[in-house]
């Protein structure tokens, strides 16, 4: 029987030196999103179940893992499993679209999501997503700064060894036609494929191609290409995608059994992966190009762009390549009291603080030696000692851990003598 006392699976504690590390992942993608214009948008985690779930969607994400529920009221709730549909129902909402001359609008955000999944390493059922849309305007210029921020972003932390695969969907005429060849191909075959790839095969036969049950089966090797059914616009358009990343001397492979695993889907779609991943789960970022999402929440025909990104994965990676490391808690200042002192120590504690240094003390009485330990451990530069003698004179003695240097001055001189030690 499970502890009831222990996270769910698939979730985590993120705690402890850790933190640091999603902090600095953290302060590199918004600093990245500034420089490229987006702006955060925060929705919320749940949300009316038709935001994620359209008639006659075929992702496995929408069809088997979601984790839906009723509230109190009998709504029909979800929690979101992915950011981009909630992100587009409220650029909608609030009616985004309305200025052109801000087109497209660029809209970042970060946070939980949650998929019902069979945990793994890299794969959770609360797993963090930063994520990308670029709303309201479609070119393969921008298709590429997309991928290029993906790309600046796994460089800024430290990864070197992904690699970007990439594919053109092609557009409504294109995937129509590819679909109707890949109907004809896996027909004689149907009777051999998964219950998922029957329904796969009327729904949307695309996803087949995705399938992790059937992927050996030997029709899949001969499968017709989608490159092969991209009309002359497809064509053009792809081309030119790949040229900008030329350009930009951003590396890809271009994969044409690429799909993405969900339905919305046109033009381009890409996902970065380690350079040695094996399996299709363990893309670091993937997204790609959408025409219909817009329209489909009753926004008029806008297109965008994006991409998601995992965060759990990118540390992961990130940690593994040395680009990023945990830091632990640090103080600039550690205050020691000693003997009977009343709250001296805790008022010369935070006199430090309120003038912006990160201060630490002891509570308990513990031995000199103990607290002297603590100072070590938090790496404070300076220590400020206090005892009975300068309790009752009205003083400080304060240590440059450094310089060894030691004086002995009034209170009204703490801050002063602490900012000279520490050069602020
Ligand atoms: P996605 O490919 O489903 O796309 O997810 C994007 C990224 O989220 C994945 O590449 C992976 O790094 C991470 N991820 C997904 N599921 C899990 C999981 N169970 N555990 C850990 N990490 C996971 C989307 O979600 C689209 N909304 C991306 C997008 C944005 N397309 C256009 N705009």
């Amino acid at each position: 029987m499970s502890n009831k006392y222990q996270v769910p699976r698939g979730t985590q504690d993120i705690m402890g030196d850790d933190v640091s590390l999603w902090r600095q992942v953290e302060s590199i993608i918004r600093e990245q999103c500034a420089r490229y214009g987006y702006q955060e948008i925060r929705t919320p985690i749940f949300e009316h179940t038709e935001v994620f779930k359209f008639q006659n969607d075929s992702s496995d994400m929408v069809t088997k893992e979601m984790y839906t529920f009723l509230d109190s009221g009998e709504r029909s709730l979800t929690l979101r499993p992915e950011g981009t549909k909630g992100v587009i129902r409220a650029f909608v909402e609030h009616k985004l679209y309305g200025n052109q001359a801000e087109l497209p609008y660029k809209l970042f955000y970060m946070g939980p999501m949650f998929r019902y999944e069979r945990p793994q390493k890299g794969r959770y059922r609360q797993f963090h997503q930063f994520g990308v849309e670029a709303i309201g305007a479609k070119s393969p210029l921008l298709d590429a700064e997309t991928i290029a921020l993906g790309y600046n972003i796994t460089r800024a932390m430290g990864i070197k060894k992904v690699k970007i695969l990439i594919n053109s969907l092609g557009d409504d005429e294109s995937r129509s036609n590819y679909r109707s060849a890949l109907r004809e191909h896996f027909r004689p075959y149907l009777g051999e494929l998964c219950g998922d790839c029957q329904r796969r095969f009327e729904l949307n036969p695309l996803r087949i191609l995705d399938c992790k049950v059937d992927r050996e089966h030997p029709s899949f090797k001969s499968a017709p290409s989608v490159q092969d059914y991209l009309n002359e616009p497809s064509k053009k358009y792809f081309s030119q995608v790949l040229q900008a990343l030329d350009d930009l001397e951003i590396p890809y492979v271009i994969d044409s059994r690429l799909v993405r695993g969900l339905d919305y889907y046109t033009n381009t779609v890409f996902e970065a992966i380690p350079e040695d991943a094996s399996g299709q789960q363990a893309a670091v970022f993937a997204g790609g190009q959408y025409d219909g999402l817009v329209e489909h929440y009753g926004g008029g025909n806008l297109p965008g762009v994006g991409f998601g990104m995992g965060i759990e994965r990118m540390i992961d990676l990130a940690v593994q390549e040395q680009g990023l490391t945990a830091v632990g808690h640090e103080a600039d200042v550690y205050v020691i009291s000693m003997g009977n002192v009343g709250s001296y120590a805790l008022k010369a504690t935070e006199t430090l603080r309120n003038a912006g240094f990160r201060v630490e003390t002891d509570y308990q009485g513990r031995s000199l030696k103990a607290q002297f330990k603590a100072s070590d451990r938090l790496k404070a530069k300076v220590i400020v000692i206090i005892g009975e003698d300068e309790y009752s004179n009205g003083q400080v003695v304060i240590k440059d851990t450094v310089s060894k240097q030691q004086v002995t001055v009034g209170f009204d001189k703490l801050l002063e003598t602490v900012k000279g030690f520490t050069g602020e």
